[in-house]
Formats: C-alpha cells, sequence, structure tokens
C-alpha cells in the first residue's frame, strides 16, 4: 500500500475530504508550517501524526525548504500532497519531489494563478470558474494538470458563495486525483504530461449561463 504525506497551513478542508474518502493508502503525516491550523486538529483526531515545520522559525527558505523535506523523508511517502499549504516552495525542494508532489488551486488553471482566485474570477467577469489539481513544477501554480471542476459564476455571487461552490468541488476533485495516484493509474510521464490509465471523457460540456431552449 503506497504512502502520503499532507501539508497544510489552516482549516483543511480538502485533508478532510481525503479521509473521509477513505482512500487506499497509509497517510503517513500531516505537516503544517502553522502550529495553530486548525487541520492539525482534525488529523490528530483522526489518529495520524502531525508535525509542525514553523516557516518563522527558519532564517531563510533554503532552510525551511530543507527542514520540510527532512520531515516528510522520515515517512518516505511516495506522493507529497499539498492542500492549501500557502508558502511557496524553492526549486530544490520541487525537484527533489519531481513527479509525486501534487497541489489545488482555487481556480481553472492557468487562469489565475496567486491569491484571492475567486474575487479575481468575479472582477473578470468569468461565467465558469473552478479548481484545478495538478502536479508541481517550479513556476508558482503551474504544471501538469490531473483534473479541473468546472462550476457556474452567478451574477449575485460573491466571493464566499463562490468560494462555496468550488470547494465543493475541490473535495470531489482533490481524493479522487489521489486516489489515482496511490492506485497505480497516474503518473507524470518523461516528456512532463500526465498519464492516466483507463481515463474517461467528460460528456456534454458546462455552459453558463444556460443558452435559451429551442
Ligand atoms: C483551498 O481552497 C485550496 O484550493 C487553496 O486553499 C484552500 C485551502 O482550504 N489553495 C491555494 O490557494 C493554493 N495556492 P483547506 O485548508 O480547507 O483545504
Amino acid at each position: 500500500m503506497k504512502n502520503i504525506v499532507i501539508l497544510i497551513s489552516g482549516r483543511g478542508s480538502n485533508m478532510e475530504a481525503m479521509l473521509a474518502a477513505k482512500l487506499p493508502c497509509r497517510i503517513g503525516a500531516v505537516i503544517s508550517n502553522k502550529a495553530d491550523a486548525r487541520g492539525l486538529d482534525t488529523a490528530r483526531a483522526h489518529g495520524i501524526p502531525t508535525a509542525v515545520v514553523a516557516h518563522a522559525e527558519h532564517a531563510s527558505r533554503e532552510l525551511f525548504d530543507a527542514a520540510l523535506a527532512a520531515e516528510i523523508d522520515r515517512h518516505a511517502p511516495d506522493l507529497v500532497v499539498l492542500a492549501g499549504f500557502m508558502r511557496i516552495l524553492g526549486e530544490d525542494f520541487v525537484r527533489r519531489y519531481h513527479g509525486r508532489l501534487m497541489n489545488i488551486h482555487p481556480s481553472l488553471l492557468p487562469a489565475f494563478p496567486g491569491l484571492h482566485t475567486h474575487r479575481r474570477a468575479l472582477e473578470a467577469g468569468c461565467r465558469v470558474h473552478g479548481c484545478t489539481v495538478h502536479f508541481v513544477t517550479p513556476a508558482l501554480d503551474n504544471g501538469p494538470v490531473v483534473i479541473q471542476a468546472a462550476v457556474p459564476v452567478y451574477p449575485d455571487d460573491s466571493e464566499d458563495t463562490l468560494a462555496a461552490r468550488v470547494l465543493a468541488q475541490e473535495h470531489v476533485a482533490y481524493p479522487q486525483a489521489v486516489r489515482w495516484f496511490v492506485e497505480g493509474r497516474l503518473s507524470l510521464g518523461a516528456d512532463g504530461r500526465v498519464r492516466l490509465a483507463g481515463e474517461r471523457t467528460a460528456g456534454g460540456a458546462l455552459l453558463s449561463p444556460l443558452p435559451d431552449e429551442h
């Protein structure tokens, strides 16, 4: 059975969705860069080992990345899952976990990398928004896409209502992506492209607003 490590910085709802999904893998540890991350309590309540590598206690990003990698490697994971981990990781770190480092981002990448994605999607007048699970490469919020979920944007949406609609889909997409990986169906090819055995394609399309019926 494969072994994963989950990195969080806060609430940990994506981590919780993975726990609820009863994935066929061992969760070796949940690691946070913040001691007060709420998700750590959830992990402990599930009997999962937790650790804190506080970025504030390291003089440079390189030292933080090295300490984080040392903690991760104690658990010898097959996959490192970034689940709301809000620190930018350096190039050496990303290369060390090439092909076994996954992230979720709350936008349909390559649109809206970075912060405040829901506000920016509203400001841009998008009628469709969503989330992306991707393998991590050194460029921020970039990398080969594993799965995306699209949701409609409604005229009366606030940042909060839109975020909640996207988050509900994150909780579907991310456990699925990790499940594919730990089942051995998903990998990052040497050509930098995602391989997914037995991939099914989506039927139909999401149009928003809905066209008139004729
Ligand atoms: C999620 O919406 C995730 O997509 C986002 O942070 C939130 C964490 O929520 N990640 C990023 O913005 C990464 N660039 P959670 O702690 O409840 O899973």
